[in-house]
């Protein structure tokens, strides 16, 4: 095996991106705009959403809905133990608490301790597609849909009146291009689904984010796009387009925004990405089908969950696990891979073993799921960049790192 370097995740930057980013340069508008819209446009007929509005990142889109929800001091919202940070960070932004609950062994939030954890106070629900996987979102919607738990819920804004439920909020940060039906892609399945668009993530535009609306009536969800896209840019009546037109200077600020709107160089990236995404996808299934095959020969390899019943992975992430090791020895056989050139990474520390959630008294033996997923979690980089070559060195790379650190141990 000769010494190669594979990085984790570079982004997939081609001539038709720099291209696209190339035009939004030299068409004397940088900002939001035309690109922005024709991202939009092209996120909303892949996924099938009812609108999507582009955003600068995933955090300040879910704390923009979380706000627009009206949640307040003393409100709850139930999110799993086992993802990133922000997931809970945009919560406590937007005034609420974070109740944390344990993930099943496919990663994934479990619906019984969602049942378990609402309360009266429960405003929303953030599940998330960990590595590209879709939560199982017919019990859930089922679950906030059922008398037993409408009867508790108790609103305290006009947008929680007039929905009178608990609101799923799907962070999809991980799951564009998934199905969580046969033909259903995530983004259509919940009251609102948040792609993150951040530089490692399937589609990029450097930092980004896509908040897809499916609001049931009697909300519309265009006006609630067009009402979001002002909230994004202060509760400005103009946008900058149209305040940069001759004789266009006026405007008000009619409520309290956020300044979160995707500029328009950013979404050229995006844009030529998305246009080829369905290759792109393909790619990334491949590498993921030839880890699968490797790993499914090894009695140690637990393989990430892909394809069940009629959910299909995002092929985000490879998260590999290993059977019986302990934390230390999964630290152990990361430095031999490190040693080989290869960047692997961890997803994720569960956040009640993080400094300032433990400061708040979370504590990780609350969520035993949480810890076992982790402490033998290993993500292998899968891009479409890589070539089958490079995967048979990582799967190498892994295998002789698994026998170094288990034979010393
Ligand atoms: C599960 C999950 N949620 C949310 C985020 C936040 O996304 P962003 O960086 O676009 O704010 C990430 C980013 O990695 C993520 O992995």
């Amino acid at each position: 095996m000769q010494f190669q370097t594979i990085p984790f995740s570079p982004p997939f930057i081609d001539n038709a991106v720099i291209d696209e980013v190339v035009d939004s340069l030299r068409s004397g508008w940088i900002t939001t705009g035309p690109k922005v819209k024709a991202l939009e446009a092209e996120i909303k007929q892949f996924s099938k959403a009812k609108e999507v509005l582009c955003v600068n990142s995933w955090t300040s889109g879910a704390i923009m809905m979380l706000k627009w929800l009206g949640v307040q001091a003393g409100d709850e919202v139930i999110v799993p133990a086992y993802t990133y940070s922000a997931t809970a960070l945009a919560v406590i932004h937007a005034g609420a608490k974070p109740i944390m609950v344990d993930v099943g062994e496919d990663f994934n939030i479990s619906v019984n301790a969602i049942k378990e954890s609402i309360t009266s106070k429960t405003k929303a629900i953030l599940p998330v597609d960990f590595a590209g996987f879709p939560c199982d979102y017919e019990a859930i919607m089922q679950l906030v849909t059922t008398n037993e738990i409408q009867s508790q819920f108790v609103p305290t804004s006009s947008v929680q009146e007039k929905l009178g439920r608990i609101l799923v909020i799907n962070d999809a940060a991980h799951s564009l291009g998934a199905f969580y039906k046969e033909n259903v892609r995530t983004g259509s399945e919940t009251d609102v689904a948040i792609f993150s668009l951040h530089a490692v993530k399937n589609v990029t535009t450097a930092e980004g984010g896509a908040i897809c609306l499916n609001l049931p009536s009697p909300f519309d969800n265009k006006e609630l796009y067009t009402f979001l896209r002002q909230m994004s840019l202060n509760c400005q009546t103009k946008d900058a387009f149209s305040k940069s037109k001759a004789g266009g200077w006026r405007y008000d600020i009619v409520g309290l925004g956020m300044k979160i709107n995707m500029p328009d160089v950013n979404a050229a990236i995006g844009l030529a990405q998305m246009r080829q995404y369905p290759e792109l996808l393909s790619e990334r299934k491949r590498i993921f089908n030839e880890y699968n095959e490797a790993f499914s020969k090894l009695s140690w390899a637990i393989l990430p969950p892909s394809i069940l019943n009629e959910k299909v992975t995002s092929y985000h992430l490879y998260a590999l696990r290993i059977n019986e090791i302990s934390e230390i020895q999964r630290d152990a056989i990361i430095d031999e891979i490190s040693r080989k050139g290869v960047a692997v990474n961890v997803h994720f520390i569960p956040m009640p073993m993080l400094t300032y959630f433990k400061e708040q008294g979370y504590e990780i033996k609350d969520y035993p799921q949480a810890y076992i997923n982790y402490a033998c979690e290993i993500s292998l980089p899968i891009y479409p960049q890589l070539t089958s070559e490079q995967v048979s060195y990582v799967i190498d790379s892994v295998k002789s790192a698994y026998q170094t650190v288990i034979t010393i141990k």
